[in-house]
């Protein structure tokens, strides 16, 4: 039977996995449909920390101005607090999301973006706009079915809502980016780790002036040791803001084995007032909607020409805010090599490499997510309130730190350490930016693994050892500075090198695929005015960088080549193993 419709790529979803999957394979020229299940993108704020390696994927696709425009910028993220309520007593402060001095150091130099506060809502529109303007064919309403593969192709039987018929598309590769309840992964028989439904959990987003209660702490979360706060849930209520400071959205437990309480908007309400604290703010309660903590990740990311994205293939609670930004990693690390494969550059094998590379990452953030709810109960037991008590022991334990005692003293700092031991939640540097590849699409050089010098969740440490990201250093061209990271990228490989680096300039100009070439050094197309790249690249100035179109350090010769032949010999197998083709 004919299908309906033919393309290259098949996109179900149109989530932060889908949208930058169908942004990155338009900007790369890739023909894709995306198909998706409602009318309209993203209703509600949903994820929206965004961290550095999301910013970067984003500058790379053009869109990173946008989304600076359109987020909360980071200098408003950052007064995490906690409290009894918005309006009640303050427990600590951590500061967050690269707020603290020290940490703000480390994010101005570990990448040429900034971190911020993008919800989801708004996210999607820039991302998908980006798409269609390229050449994403976009389809609302319209629901995946079901596949059949065979060795050249996928069929999907898809269902058009708004006429209530069914059609079938084919396509060379499809991707499952449709979320925590993928059907596309329960279809392809990913095998799954971990489990669903470990707690339960409400949002109920609102509009309500609480400037007079977050103005002078800014912050994007706000969180509220109540009682009644350790059950299900996140680790106690959570108030969030959407947009400063008059749209927020809660997040409030629940007991997943007695069932999610009836949704009433005198319900949500009545949370509202509890979080806040104040009963004479007018509230307007938008929405509100139940869901479960999962801990689950997909042990293979693909199966045959069928590849899973995002929330398909690791399920998490927020805590970390690493939902979208892994989802959009995904979909940057999967979409160039669909392109090369697709063009025929690259062997199909190299798509292999995606679940190498992808795989390891989503089980560590479901983890680290995991963990940092469990590494909130330290805070109430500072105040003796995870045992079953009324609201007044609460109350009385947390007015119980003013006292001039001994035990009022203990106190007092066992609250402030366990509040400070969150910045594994809030200010994870390492967990951000810190991801090694171990694939057949990087060559090892033979160089043992340094390790980390500090605890590799807090610090990033950047290293052009093949695996890792390539290191952010400012350069300039002429009047211009750019970062190193913005002479790679745009789909296709760039090898850097320095000055006694021009046989691996001639040796990467033969190559079959098109590689882009940067020299740094003194009259050189880039210089090095600061002296960083020449602290961070951790070669000679004749040694070579290859770079893949996602940053990632593919093969590093940490010295001039011997001759021209020895840097086209070695250069030539480095890709030729990269592609797939050894
Ligand atoms: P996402 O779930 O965003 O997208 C899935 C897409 O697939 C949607 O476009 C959907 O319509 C489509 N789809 C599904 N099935 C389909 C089918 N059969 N056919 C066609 N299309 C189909 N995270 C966070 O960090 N903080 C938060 O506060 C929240 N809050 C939150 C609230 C709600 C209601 C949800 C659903 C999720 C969150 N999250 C969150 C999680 C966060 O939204 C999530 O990690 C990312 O959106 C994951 O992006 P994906 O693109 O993988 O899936």
């Amino acid at each position: 039977v004919e299908p309906d419709v033919v393309t290259d790529v098949l996109i179900v979803g149109s989530g932060p996995a889908g949208a930058s999957a169908a942004l990155a394979l338009s900007t790369y020229g890739v023909p894709n449909i995306v198909v998706t299940r409602y009318a309209s993108l993203a209703d509600t704020p949903r994820a929206h920390i965004t961290n550095q390696r999301t910013m970067e994927v984003l500058r790379d696709l053009g869109v990173e101005q946008e989304v600076v425009a359109k987020a909360t910028p980071q200098h408003l993220m950052g007064d995490t607090t906690f409290c009894t309520s918005l309006a009640g007593e303050e427990l600590g402060r951590v500061r967050s999301w690269g707020n603290d001095p020290l940490v703000q150091a480390a994010h101005d130099l570990a990448s040429p973006t900034r971190m911020c506060d993008m919800p989801q809502h708004l996210m999607e529109p820039v991302l998908v706009d980006a798409a269609v303007a390229r050449g994403t064919q976009l389809r609302f309403s319209t629901v995946y079915k079901s596949f059949v593969q065979d060795a050249d192709g996928v069929t999907v039987t898809v269902e058009d809502r708004l006429r209530g018929d069914e059609y079938t598309i084919r396509a060379q590769y499809l991707i499952g980016a449709d979320g925590g309840r993928s059907q596309v992964a329960e279809d392809a028989g990913l095998p799954m780790g971990g489990q669903m439904g470990v707690a339960g959990s409400i949002n109920i987003v609102f509009d309500a002036d609480l400037s007079k209660y977050t103005a002078h702490r800014p912050s994007t979360l706000y969180w509220v040791l109540a009682p009644g706060a350790t059950v299900g849930g996140i680790g106690a209520g959570l108030v969030r803001c959407v947009r400063p400071w008059n749209e927020w959205l809660i997040v409030w437990g629940y007991d997943v084995t007695a069932g999610a309480p009836d949704l009433t908007t005198e319900y949500a309400e009545s949370v509202v007032r509890k979080l806040v604290g104040d009963d004479e703010i007018p509230v307007t309660i938008k929405s509100s909607s139940a869901w479960t903590v999962n801990e689950m990740y997909a042990e293979t990311y693909s199966n045959g020409r069928v590849f899973c994205a995002g929330d398909a293939t690791h399920r998490h609670p927020p805590s970390n805010g690493l939902g979208s930004n892994t989802s959009i990693q995904d979909s940057y690390n999967l979409a160039w090599k669909l392109k090369l494969v697709l063009e025929g550059t690259a062997s199909p094998k190299l798509l292999d490499s995606y679940t190498a590379e992808r795989a390891p990452i989503g089980r560590q953030i479901v983890t680290r997510a995991n963990k940092s709810i469990g590494e909130t109960a330290p805070i109430f037991e500072a105040l003796d309130g995870l045992s079953p008590q009324t609201p007044e022991q609460l109350w009385a334990n947390i007015a119980a730190r003013k006292e001039d005692t001994e035990a009022a003293q203990k106190q007092r700092t066992k609250l402030r350490e366990a509040i400070a031991f969150k910045v594994y939640e809030f200010n994870a540097h390492g967990v951000d930016l810190n991801q090694r590849y171990t694939s057949e699409a990087i060559l090892p050089d033979g160089t043992p693994d340094p390790g980390f010098d500090r605890d590799p969740e807090l610090y990033h440490q950047p290293t052009s050892r093949p695996g890792a990201k390539l290191p952010h250093a400012w350069i300039t061209s002429g009047t211009r500075t750019l970062s190193t990271l913005d002479t790679v990228g745009q789909g296709r490989f760039t090898l850097i090198t320095g000055i006694g680096g021009a046989d691996w300039v001639r040796a990467a100009e033969a190559q079959g695929p098109k590689i882009a070439t940067v020299v740094i050094g003194p009259g050189q197309e880039y210089e090095d005015p600061y002296g960083d790249w020449a602290r961070l690249s951790e070669v000679a100035d004749g040694g070579a960088l290859l770079v893949r179109p996602d940053g990632y350090v593919a093969f590093r010769h940490a010295t001039a080549a011997a001759s021209g032949e020895e840097a086209e010999r070695l250069l030539t197998e480095a890709v030729r193993r990269i592609l797939g083709h050894a």
